[in-house]
């Protein structure tokens, strides 16, 4: 007698339900306790490692990139892969891991997603100048649609460095200079990656570069990193924290090191701080070999000593090296990490492969016809258009320069406005410059008697005929429109700059077009804030366009025309000279402050360049004025339980309807630590109509008040504080605040 079908099934049905870890009806710790006591050794490393697949975003691996080999899918030896995409291209890997694997583990797919997946947003740091976090949250999750509709799962997002240093490439693709405001930026970008990761349409975020990547010497890039716990713990952390908070599932170790320890390997930010006090339970990742370059950092002596470290101090998924699948077994053995250790990492990983569905409902991510129906959709298209305008920030509007009629004669000067090749950044996944819409095609669209000239070419260098061509052109113009700055390709990883300055091709090409005595916008592409000392007195208007990815030519059509009035406010400030760098608004007083007009002897200043910014953090214009007046509080004193409200009248006083970004600061005067001079502690984004006023109110609670010891303690101290609120970090109203015991 042999066995019908039914019986097989039967049977098949009898074994799953033995193997609880695939009945998707049980708890998901239970599933993942079930499945870890299936697993050998080998097993279990094999879910630490991450190859890469695909795009190069780090150094090749020793034995050169390769392609993935489905064998090691097959006897479980990878865990997950970088730079692997497209809804085809996943389902083919997955299928091996999951049915032709001993116990069917899926795979989880990786990518820098960072500011969009084929539909191209504003670099982040520009994003984070429209101090609008709700759209920062669509913004993610559009990105989120799109990505896991080519397989992904997970992207190493958001970048939550404070940075000082417009010299480190990688400022583009944070959220700038404030912890209170990175936090915030952090959090919506980690909302709106995740959702609630259930959907099948949200990635895992990836909380990054932990910790203080930003403040890498001189911004220098994988450079070394010095800093106290006191500045971590004030300045550094609190970006992670919130976007730790706010739910990541994963965290990034940095490349650099923390009090002369790889923080891949530090104990003290792995398990004191992550651990311990941020209660994070998530897992993370390497940096791109990490693991292995603590040999070139003189902290490992070799491969196994660097894994034994990292591994002892906290690191769990290892990126693109490879040395965990090499040796950790071995090292299980001889007792020099436990398995308890490497077991912690492991569940951790599952609990996220369980959490995105994949178990139950594998291929679901890889879905061709929502990769076909969603990627570059009108309506994304829409938002990033609106995300675009934005985070456009008016620096310079002389003379109500801006914004132009359509039918003005405009010529429209430089090589980056055409060139679709110099529109993106390195971080755009899978991006198309051919696909989005250059300044040429967008102003074109809009100015009919628009004419173009190069001005300079591709390496922003110029010459004579260059010039005079452009002069030809300008001669007819009511309005010279010209595109200065950097190719979009010198912003990101592996791309500082010790010269920030404009170019000087650039530079003389505006000086020769300022003699014709037409009216000029500089157009300033860059992802980071420049040098623009130079080129101020140039231009009358000055439009700090970042880098605003697919829509950028429509974005500034509207912008320029006055379909959108500009809003943004810079997230960093700008220096004056690289000399000043870092320069930011929330700095120490010092011994020695300078006097309000920078004159006298003996001050903190310098002898050849102000101290302020050129233009600082919070700063940006509008085609319409406000006035804000009523600065009040309800109280003066108040006690450690008190809400405090503070309120202000703002009103436009100008032309056109248009945003604010309200901002409020405090300054605390005494405290067992120096305080900066300014911390911003709320804001909000108002809309007015023309003559429209409206009361804006803050409600502070103590919790606004205080700060952090070198240990990582909040400490509320009484004293006297000054509150301030304005249109920017510079130009406030001021009032005094007391807190009592
Ligand atoms: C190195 C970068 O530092 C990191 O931010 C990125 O996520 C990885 N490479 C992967 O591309």
């Amino acid at each position: 007698m042999g066995f019908s079908w039914v019986n097989i099934i039967a049977l098949a049905q009898f074994e799953n339900r033995k193997m609880l870890y695939k009945n998707p009806n049980a708890p998901i710790e239970k599933r993942i306790a079930d499945l870890m006591k299936r697993m050998t050794i080998e097993e279990k490393v094999g879910q630490l490692n991450q190859l890469n697949a695909g795009t190069l975003t780090g150094p090749a691996a020793p034995l050169g990139n390769k392609a993935p080999v489905m064998q090691e899918i097959r006897d479980g030896k990878v865990g997950s892969y970088l730079n692997l995409e497209g809804a085809a291209y996943t389902l083919k890997h997955q299928k091996v891991a999951v049915e032709e694997s001993r116990l069917g583990i899926p795979l989880l797919f990786a990518k820098d997603v960072i500011h969009g997946y084929k539909t191209i947003f504003p670099i982040p740091l520009a994003e984070a100048c429209s101090w609008d976090l709700k759209a920062i949250e669509q913004n993610a999750s559009v990105a989120s649609a799109e990505a896991t509709a080519a397989g992904l799962h997970w992207t190493f997002a958001p970048m939550c460095d404070i940075s000082t240093d417009p010299r480190w490439g990688r400022v583009m693709e944070g959220a700038g200079e404030d912890p209170y405001l990175g936090g915030l930026i952090g959090a919506a970008r980690v909302r709106g990656f995740q959702g609630d990761l259930s959907d099948g349409k949200h990635l895992m975020a990836c909380v990054k570069h932990f910790a203080a990547y930003g403040a890498v010497e001189a911004g220098k890039e994988y450079g070394h990193v010095d800093v106290s716990r006191f500045a971590l713990w004030n300045k550094y952390l609190p970006p992670y924290k919130a976007a730790i908070e706010a739910g990541a599932a994963t965290i990034m170790n940095s490349f650099n090191v923390f009090e002369g320890v790889p923080s891949t390997a530090n104990v003290y930010l792995n398990k004191t701080i992550l651990k311990d006090k941020f209660k994070f339970k998530g897992f993370a990742i390497s940096d791109w070999d990490t693991y292995t370059e603590m040999i070139n950092h003189g902290y490992a002596a070799n491969n196994q000593d660097a894994l034994a470290k990292a591994i002892n101090g906290g690191g769990m998924m290892e990126m693109n090296s490879s040395i965990s699948i090499q040796y950790l077994p071995q090292l299980i053995k001889e007792g020099k990490v436990s398995i308890k250790v490497l077991d912690e990492a492991v569940k951790r990983i599952l609990y996220y492969k369980f959490k995105l569905g994949l178990f139950d409902n594998s291929y679901r991510y890889s879905n061709e016809a929502r990769e076909k129906s969603e990627s570059l959709s009108a309506s994304n298209r829409a938002i990033a258009r609106k995300a675009a305008c934005s985070s456009m920030v008016l620096l310079k509007n002389e003379k109500e320069l801006l914004p132009l009629k359509t039918n003005t004669k405009v010529a429209l000067i430089g090589y980056y406005a055409k060139s679709k090749a110099d529109m993106f950044d390195f971080w755009v996944a899978k991006g198309d410059y051919n696909q989005a819409v250059s300044m040429f095609e967008g102003l074109s669209a809009k100015f009919p008697n628009l004419k173009y000239s190069e001005g300079y070419s591709s390496d922003a260098t110029t010459t004579d005929s260059l010039i005079n061509a452009a002069l030809e052109v300008a001669k007819n113009a009511d309005v010279l429109l010209v595109n200065i700055g950097l190719s979009g390709n010198k912003a990101g990883e592996d791309r500082s700059l010790a010269n920030i300055k404009i170019p000087l091709g650039q530079q003389r090409l505006l000086t020769e077009l300022r003699k014709t005595g037409k009216p000029i916008v500089a157009l300033v592409s860059s992802g980071r804030p420049m040098v623009l000392t130079q080129i101020t007195g140039l231009a009358d208007a000055i439009l700090q366009c970042w880098i605003p990815g697919t829509e950028t030519g429509n974005a500034l059509a509207d912008v320029l025309t006055g379909a959108y009035n500009p809003s943004a406010k810079t997230v960093m400030s700008f220096p004056v000279d690289e000399g000043q760098i870092p320069v930011y608004y929330n700095y120490f007083n010092t011994g020695r402050p300078t006097s309000a007009d920078g004159s006298g002897n003996w001050f903190a200043r310098y002898r050849d360049i102000p101290n302020e910014a050129l233009f600082p953090f919070g700063y940006g214009l509008s085609y319409t004025t406000f006035a804000y007046s009523d600065l009040k509080t309800d109280k003066t004193t108040f006690s450690k339980s008190d809400i405090v409200n503070v309120n202000i009248t703002v009103k436009n006083t100008g032309k056109y309807d248009g945003g604010e970004v309200v901002q409020l600061y405090i300054r605390d005067l005494a405290a067992s630590y120096i305080r900066p001079v300014k911390e911003l502690k709320a804001f909000e984004k108002v809309a007015l109509k023309v003559g429209e006023e409206k009361q804006v109110r803050f409600a502070l609670t103590a919790n606004d008040f205080s700060f952090y010891d070198m240990d990582g303690n909040t400490l509320l101290e009484s004293g006297d504080f000054e509150i301030y609120v304005g249109g920017s970090s510079s130009n406030v109203s001021k009032f005094d605040l007391k807190l009592i015991k």
